[in-house]
């Protein structure tokens, strides 16, 4: 049973400034809770007990979110706010969340590599931080993986979900052949590719499953043309070896709700609050009103 997660915050979030200038993105509110807890609770109810994030500079609100914080308990007990108590009770969800520093920004397989320590010779979880799986992350994707990845002694497996065409050019894109119902057999991984070279519309999707053997593919990599150390590439490696890698196909209702732009950042904020069982009705008809006036 996998129980160790590795969350990668180190991003510099500069898709999404001014907002990001002197806060994490993986602290941008998604309704009612900032990207990073959603990401935690999914990992929590999905078997992970352990979390390192590896994150950077200006990213302590982070840490200050996960830490208790007595003075509010107080406050809010001798205010008798007891719903409001009941707010802060993912602080408890038996998760324990250690923390380094990816101190250059070299890449997200660079990111990875700074948790090697953390994993040791366990396989483990990877999460990207500004990337929410499923409508107020209800999703059991990770456990699926785990287990496939447990069932065939992989090495590597991946979330897929397909993009148009025209995007291809912003995710890892894999090639390969159905397995089983749910699940593609990887042989090969790109990242970022045009549509003309793209080898299909199955775009990595923000959560992995490695064997520690990752590391050494890491430590193979040539870095991109930016200087940063592409995870993508080590999957690649993976693939060239022979290694079993494999896809597990996002079901309908398990979008990812990418938090790293503007435009699919407002879309997951607008579906997440009309979600909402309190004010989501009063969201409907405030947007109904606005749009019949457009
Ligand atoms: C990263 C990965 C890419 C993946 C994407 C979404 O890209 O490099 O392979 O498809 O996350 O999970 P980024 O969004 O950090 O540029």
């Amino acid at each position: 049973m996998i129980r160790s997660a590795i969350v990668p915050v180190a991003g510099l979030g500069t898709r999404l400034l001014p907002a990001t200038k002197s806060q994490p993105k993986e602290m941008l509110p998604v309704a009612r809770k900032p990207v990073v807890q959603y990401v935690v609770e999914e990992l929590a109810a999905n078997g992970i007990r352990e979390i390192l994030f590896v994150t950077g500079r200006n990213k302590s609100a982070i840490e200050n979110h996960f830490d208790s914080d007595p003075a509010l308990i107080q406050a809010l007990n001798a205010a008798c706010k007891h719903d409001l108590l009941r707010e802060l009770e993912f602080e408890r969800l038996g998760v324990h969340i250690f923390y380094t520093r990816q101190s250059e920004q070299k890449g997200l397989g660079d990111a990875i590599l700074c948790g090697e320590n953390f994993a040791g010779e366990q396989p483990f979880v990877v999460a990207l931080g500004d990337s929410i799986i499923g409508l107020n992350a209800k999703s059991d994707c990770v456990a699926r993986m785990v287990n496939f990845f447990e069932e065939r002694k992989a090495s590597c497996v991946v979330a897929v979900e397909e993009v148009p065409a025209e995007e291809t050019h912003r995710y890892g894109i894999v090639q390969g052949v159905p397995e089983v119902d749910g699940f593609l057999r990887v042989s090969d991984v790109i990242e970022k590719p045009p549509p003309e070279q793209a080898p299909s519309r199955w775009a990595i999707a923000g959560r992995y499953v490695f064997s520690p053997l990752i590391f050494d593919m890491i430590r193979k990599v040539t870095p991109d043309a930016h200087g940063e150390i592409q995870l993508t590439d080590a999957i690649r490696l993976l693939c060239d070896e022979g290694r079993r890698v494999y896809a597990c196909m996002l079901g309908k209702h398990e979008r990812r709700y990418d938090i790293g732009n503007f435009p699919s950042y407002f879309e997951a904020f607008v579906e997440f609050a009309l979600a909402d069982p309190d004010y989501g009705p009063r969201l409907r008809q405030s947007l109904k009103r606005l749009l019949a006036c457009e």
